[in-house]
């Protein structure tokens, strides 16, 4: 390619010059010739800045030692959006980047780039995401040679977990031992803190990154409607919300994600206030917004009762300050662009003290019916649908049936019919979620076989308990080609899920169709 681009700006200079002799000018010869030269040099200049564009910008493709290696280990999408991110700043900054799955990469990749940025999450209990288990299997049971490389890891994780960023703290180590060198310390992230990843892109500075890269902007939607699911159930209250945006509808895709940014319940701030004798109306700041005392605590990670001391004496600032921003919930989006709104699947969460979970109990409970919330939508690519023509087998229960609607309905709107649901809940009088619309698809083309797992005669079937039933039907559907989605609890489904998948088929079986992305978990 540079031979190529050489050999053109010597023809063009070339063509300058003789141009330049063949016409009339008085001109002296050296300054055609210096003409010529200029030429030369602006096409290479702008066929090299083209180039880095691209580079920057390409996802895969054929590696190139000088481009940064932005790899990217996830589970429901933060971690490959973080690294999209990434590789926009480094283009920004001028600098060519390029975007991979740690799944696809090889030692060899590794050993021939000069610079890589590992941004990974860890799943289950320390787990390395579904994709880049085979990485760690394959590559990090031992150390490797690579001193040549230098790295930086961003681990994203969450502190309630007993392995804290479990897999980038593993993937830290092992590139430590193999020789590489570190750019600067690991950063840990602990639930989507947006001070650790702003510290993130500061330390991207260092390497000629655009500095600034600004968090993904949450945009302002209305709560148009909320109807419980399950009225009367002994089950926990599960609600049908439905979000309209207050500007254009956003784009997204079966398998994306709304990012909701909760509120704490007007309760629960006055408590603290109380507790800590400071006037609700006082004027403070938060993130360069001047507010209420009141309004800034309804977005602050609340302490406590215990924890409430080392706030005391604070001062109203300071009792902001002195807390951190209540981390975004997630909830699969349950809806498509088509219908004209988000629509979300939430079970409201109570703790054993009877108070309702921060996220959940603010939408399905404390927000009002046309309260703004402030959400933004997010791709998470692992969770979207397969090719057209492949078949589907989609397990789902309670508000795991939200990711599993989007498809159906992707799936039945393109005509692909060849799609088999499984999905549990308790009472089948009361806890058949969206009951109409599954037994429309069932009747229609859209869905060519149903399972349902109900509580009967005392015994609760289970969405595993089908998969070993239903072996024969399940090996035919693999031979076809089928993609497996499993959406709801991990502790409750996905992992009886994996187990019965590793027993009916087997563990060698099932780590294939991860490597093929045809077993895709959207479990929490
Ligand atoms: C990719 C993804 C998709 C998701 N999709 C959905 C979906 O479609 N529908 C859905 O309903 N959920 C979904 N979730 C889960 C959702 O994001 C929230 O985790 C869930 O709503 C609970 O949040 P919360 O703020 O109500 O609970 P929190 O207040 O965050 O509490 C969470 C847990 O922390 C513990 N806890 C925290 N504080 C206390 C305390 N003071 N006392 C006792 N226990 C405490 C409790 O055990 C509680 O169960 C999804 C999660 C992910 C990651
Ligand atoms: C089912 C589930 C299990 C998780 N297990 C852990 C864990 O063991 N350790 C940890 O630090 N974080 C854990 N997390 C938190 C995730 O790492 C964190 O939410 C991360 O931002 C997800 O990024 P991803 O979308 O790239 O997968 C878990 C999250 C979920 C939903």
């Amino acid at each position: 390619m540079a031979a190529v681009s050489i050999f053109i700006a010597g023809v063009l200079a070339l063509l300058w010059f003789a141009g330049g002799l063949a016409g009339h000018g008085v001109a002296p010869l050296w300054l055609k010739a210096a003409e010529a030269g200029l030429v030369a040099a602006l096409y290479l200049l702008f066929i090299r800045i083209t180039a880095r564009r691209k580079s920057a910008s390409e996802t895969g493709g054929a590696e190139n030692a000088d481009e940064i290696l932005v790899a990217y280990a996830t589970q429901t999408g933060v971690a490959e959006e973080l690294a999209r991110h990434t590789v926009k700043a480094l283009a920004d900054g001028g600098q060519a980047a390029r975007l991979a799955d740690v799944a696809a990469l090889d030692l060899a990749q590794l050993q021939k780039a000069r610079m890589a940025l590992f941004i990974a999450s860890t799943t289950g209990e320390g787990d390395a995401p579904d994709a880049a288990g085979g990485f760690e299997a394959r590559m990090m049971a031992a150390p490797a040679a690579l001193s040549g490389l230098r790295y930086a890891v961003l681990a994203l994780g969450d502190s309630s977990y007993a392995d804290f960023c479990g897999f980038g703290r593993r993937l830290d180590a092992w590139l430590e031992a193999s020789g590489a060198a570190a750019l600067f310390v690991r950063t840990d992230v602990d639930r989507g803190d947006e001070a650790a990843i702003a510290e993130w892109f500061a330390k991207l500075a260092t390497l000629g990154a655009a500095s600034g890269a600004d968090a993904p902007a949450f945009e302002t939607w209305r709560l148009a409607a909320r109807r419980r699911l399950n009225p009367g159930s002994d089950n926990a209250p599960v609600f049908h919300m439905c979000l309209e945006p207050t500007a254009a509808l956003p784009d997204w895709r079966a398998g994306d994600i709304a990012v909701v940014r909760p509120r704490n319940e007007t309760r629960a701030v006055d408590d603290l206030l109380l507790a800590l004798k400071l006037d609700g109306g006082a004027p403070v700041t938060l993130r360069g917004e001047k507010m209420t005392l009141k309004d800034a605590l309804r977005q602050r990670t609340l302490p406590e009762p215990g924890m409430r001391a080392k706030l005391a004496g604070a001062g109203a600032q300071g009792a902001v300050d002195g807390l951190q921003p209540l981390a975004p919930r997630e909830y699969s989006l349950a809806s498509l662009p088509a219908d004209g709104k988000a629509e979300l699947v939430i079970r409201q969460l109570r703790y054993p003290d009877g108070r309702l979970g921060v996220g959940s109990g603010w939408l399905t409970e404390h927000a009002a019916e046309g309260a703004e919330i402030e959400m933004r939508l997010r791709a998470n690519p692992s969770f979207r649908g397969p090719e057209k023509d492949r078949p589907m087998i989609l397990i789902g229960a309670g508000s795991g049936v939200a990711g599993l609607r989007a498809h159906m309905k992707e799936r039945a709107a393109a005509g692909r019919g060849r799609n088999w649901l499984i999905f549990g809940e308790r009472d089948p009088e009361k806890d058949y979620l969206f009951k109409d619309e599954i037994e429309s698809w069932r009747a229609s083309a859209a869905l060519a076989r149903l399972d349902l797992c109900f509580l009967e005669d005392g015994v609760q079937r289970l969405a595993q308990d089908v998969l070993r039933e239903e072996d024969s039907q399940l090996h035919q559907w693999l031979k076809d080609g089928a993609a497996i989605y499993v959406s709801g609890s991990r502790k409750g489904l996905g992992d009886g899920v994996d187990a019965a998948l590793k027993e009916v088929i087997g563990e060698a079986a099932l780590s294939r169709l991860i490597a093929d992305n045809r077993y895709r978990r959207d479990v929490y």
